[in-house]
């Protein structure tokens, strides 16, 4: 099969390239380099031994799009292109707006027009909004998003399914995905942010490596065991894995299928930090400070569906997590420059 990422050289799509290239399967990418670099797409195929086609594009541009469509033909795409900080996003919301929408109505223009029927979507669990209190179930209904980046997936969402309704021979696959983390086990490929990190991981990695004095803690005043938030951590080798499932599930089924991905397992924003340490016997100086605007406190899946539908559970544990994201870091201290 060939699957066609778009926005496929971030931190995600490379780790995805990775695990479907491992698995046979032939990969396209097309990524703008806004926030991503050739170098993770690079090392991707000297890890494999394989090669990928690389295109340098923006996927809102329509005549380029549907040329790569035309020339590649793929059976599936993974769409992962689009902005995704949050803060960034509050400032910045008709850029948010027009980029995440036009990149999803770009790509199901080029499928329609050349026939490619199977979308995977990189979606979040930011859409179950704040009305949903934790496991978060696809049966839910959507909440209200905390900022345009999480409104944006909640539209694209929306169109993509209404897309599946208008075609029956179309299918969508719309992965929530909870807190990805970690990196790939070799340290070859890894979260690479540009400036100072929104995340909670890179930022820690950040100042276990000497380039932040320290973390600040957002509240730890919170109604949890320990006063600070809870979230779904996954790996991203788990979420990668879980992407090659949902491929083979997107090409032979129709309609839309909602699926997260997380462990089901909560661990606090102090879990974190002390697992963190302890594996990789580091200090990660912390302080607490107030809480950030917009966080909830328990943010975790419901993840039977995931492995009914699918087959697939994630398999690493929160220790794996910090080992690969701080093996990633030590190993690339300015990322892929
Ligand atoms: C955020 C976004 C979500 C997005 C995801 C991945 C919100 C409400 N949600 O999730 O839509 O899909 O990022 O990009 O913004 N923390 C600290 N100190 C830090 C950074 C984070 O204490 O310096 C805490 C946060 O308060 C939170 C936890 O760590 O409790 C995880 O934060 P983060 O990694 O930013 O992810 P989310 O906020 O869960």
């Amino acid at each position: 099969m060939k699957i066609l990422l778009a926005g496929g050289a971030g931190y995600i799509g490379s780790h995805i390239a990775l695990a479907l290239l491992e698995n046979g399967q032939d990969v396209v990418v097309m990524d703008n380099f806004d926030n991503s670099s050739p170098e993770a797409i690079m090392r991707v195929e000297e890890m494999t031994g394989q090669t990928v086609s690389l295109y340098e594009a923006d996927v809102t541009n329509k005549k380029v799009t549907l040329a790569v469509f035309k020339k590649e033909k793929p059976d599936c795409v993974i769409h992962l292109a689009g902005l995704k900080a949050v803060g960034e996003s509050i400032e910045q919301p008709i850029r948010y707006y027009r980029n995440n929408i036009d990149t999803t109505l770009t790509l199901l223009e080029c499928m329609a027009k050349t026939g490619c029927k199977n979308i995977v979507f990189s979606s979040s669990a930011t859409v179950y909004g704040e009305e949903n209190a934790a496991p978060c179930h696809e049966k839910m209904p959507k909440g209200k998003c905390s900022n345009p980046y999480g409104w944006t997936k909640s539209m694209m969402e929306q169109i993509l399914q209404d897309a599946s309704v208008a075609d029956k021979d179309m299918s969508v696959v719309l992965l929530r995905y909870f807190n990805p983390i970690g990196a790939h086990e070799s340290g070859r490929i890894g979260e690479n942010p540009r400036g100072i990190p929104n995340n909670l991981m890179p930022y820690v990695t950040q100042v276990a490596v000497g380039k932040r004095d320290k973390l600040t803690i957002f509240g730890d005043d919170y109604d949890t065991p320990d006063g600070t938030c809870l979230r779904d951590y996954i790996h991203i080798m788990d979420l990668a894995e879980g992407h090659l499932k949902a491929v083979d599930f997107c090409v032979e089924n129709k309609g839309t299928e909602i699926i997260n991905l997380g462990t089901g397992q909560p661990y606090s924003v102090l879990d974190i930090v002390k697992t963190f340490e302890k594996v990789n016997n580091i200090q990660v100086p912390y302080e607490i400070g107030p809480r950030r605007g917009g966080d909830l406190p328990a943010v975790y899946a419901d993840v039977s569906k995931a492995e009914k539908v699918l087959g697939w559970k994630a398999k690493r544990t929160l220790a794996d997590m910090c080992r690969d994201s701080w093996n990633w870091q030590k190993n690339n201290p300015e990322g892929y420059e």
